[in-house]
């Protein structure tokens, strides 16, 4: 007899590398199954979560386990809303890995599948609980930086999938690089700024790498009247070379000061208060950008999964991307590809 939480994590590929320390590190609260479909990822999983973990080959295995309370769904994004809704009719809570899901429709019926069922709907955006994102936020919310005017959110990567991967897959993926993965700025950027009031956008496809867009431009104007920039590619091989460019950049400009985030270096600061005139003249003297001490422990990831559990445990938890507040990120990805579509500015709500 066990009082541990009985967890099943819905996928066992790529992003497990990233989820499997945040249960690991919990192994006193929780035990795992996992549900994995490719047997040539077993070895790999064991290594991950330990030798005595269960391991099913389909995810609906785990979903029959009358004592599983709580999935983790890491599956590709076709298959999300099946996993989440079958989950809630099994009367599991659910945590989704981003993006919710491939469009708005579909993350209605989750959220209500989980209403219906009196689950929780859960969707691990990561960066809302990385420490050195929250610093920014921070930063933004202390007012210190006054009015906030722009926003520019960058995403590098170089993806290369096998020919058979679903990444590939228009159909599957929900869209290309823009809804998989920028939908990580688009989720920041409501989160630092507020809703999105209206959007453009433009894409390039490179037929050889997938169906969906590789590179995506999205123009953004907030309820709060600031103007954002954000940029997703997928086509950079520099992300990760010395001196390269950086994998994420987020750069907030105020009236009264401007701060940013860059992976690999963290968040920094550079107050100018009132004095806009003197601030191009500190920047040339030796006051520069203030980095900002985060202390961090441990990853987005593994943070959103200690408060995901702290919520399962009935314990106080800081969960701020339930089903409904992530709803809003597809939404603003789904408005982008319809002005590029329509050619034209599209207004949000749709
Ligand atoms: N937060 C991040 O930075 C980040 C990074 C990468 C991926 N992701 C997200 O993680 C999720 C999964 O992506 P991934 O890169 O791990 O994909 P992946 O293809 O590596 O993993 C998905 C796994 O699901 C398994 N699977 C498919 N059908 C199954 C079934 N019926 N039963 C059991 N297993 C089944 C596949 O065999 C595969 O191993 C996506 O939502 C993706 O957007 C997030």
């Amino acid at each position: 007899m066990t009082n541990k939480l009985k967890i099943g994590i819905l996928g066992g590929g790529g992003i497990l590398n990233a989820h499997a320390p945040g249960f690991v590190r919990l192994k006193d609260k929780c035990e795992i199954v996992i549900a994995e479909s490719d047997s040539g990822k077993h070895a790999r999983i064991r290594k991950l979560l330990g030798d005595e973990v269960n391991i099913y080959g389909d995810y609906k295995e785990v979903l029959a386990l009358p004592d599983v309370c709580a999935v983790d769904i890491l599956l590709p994004h076709h298959l999300h809303e099946q996993a989440t809704i079958a989950a809630a009719k099994a009367g599991k809570h659910v945590l989704v890995e981003k993006v919710m899901a491939r469009n708005v429709e579909e993350c209605d019926r989750m959220i209500e599948a989980c209403r219906e069922a009196g689950v929780t709907l859960t969707v691990c955006h990561d960066r809302r609980y990385d420490s050195d994102w929250q610093a920014l936020k921070h930063i933004v919310d202390s007012g210190d930086l006054g009015e906030i005017l722009f926003w520019k959110l960058e995403h590098n990567q170089n993806v290369v999938t096998p020919p058979d991967s679903w990444i590939r897959s228009k159909e599957k993926l929900g869209g290309g690089a823009i809804m998989s993965c920028l939908t990580h700025q688009i989720d920041a950027l409501r989160w630092y700024g507020g809703e999105v009031r209206s959007v453009t956008s433009m894409s390039k496809v490179e037929p050889g790498r997938m169906e969906g867009e590789s590179i995506g431009a999205v123009i953004a104007k907030m309820e709060s009247g600031a103007l954002a920039l954000l940029s997703i590619n997928w086509y950079t091989q520099s992300h990760s070379a010395p001196d390269g460019l950086w994998y994420e950049f987020n750069h907030v400009t105020g009236t009264k000061g401007e701060a940013y985030y860059m992976s690999g270096k963290g968040t920094f600061v550079k107050l100018h208060g009132d004095k806009s005139e003197y601030f191009e003249y500190d920047m040339r003297a030796k006051e520069g950008f203030k980095k900002v001490e985060t202390h961090k422990q441990m990853s987005g990831h593994q943070s959103c999964i200690d408060e995901w559990v702290k919520q399962l445990l009935g314990e106080q938890a800081k969960v701020v991307t339930d089903g409904t507040e992530s709803r809003k990120t597809v939404e603003v990805a789904e408005a982008a590809y319809r002005s590029e579509q329509q050619g034209k500015v599209v207004s949000l709500p749709l």
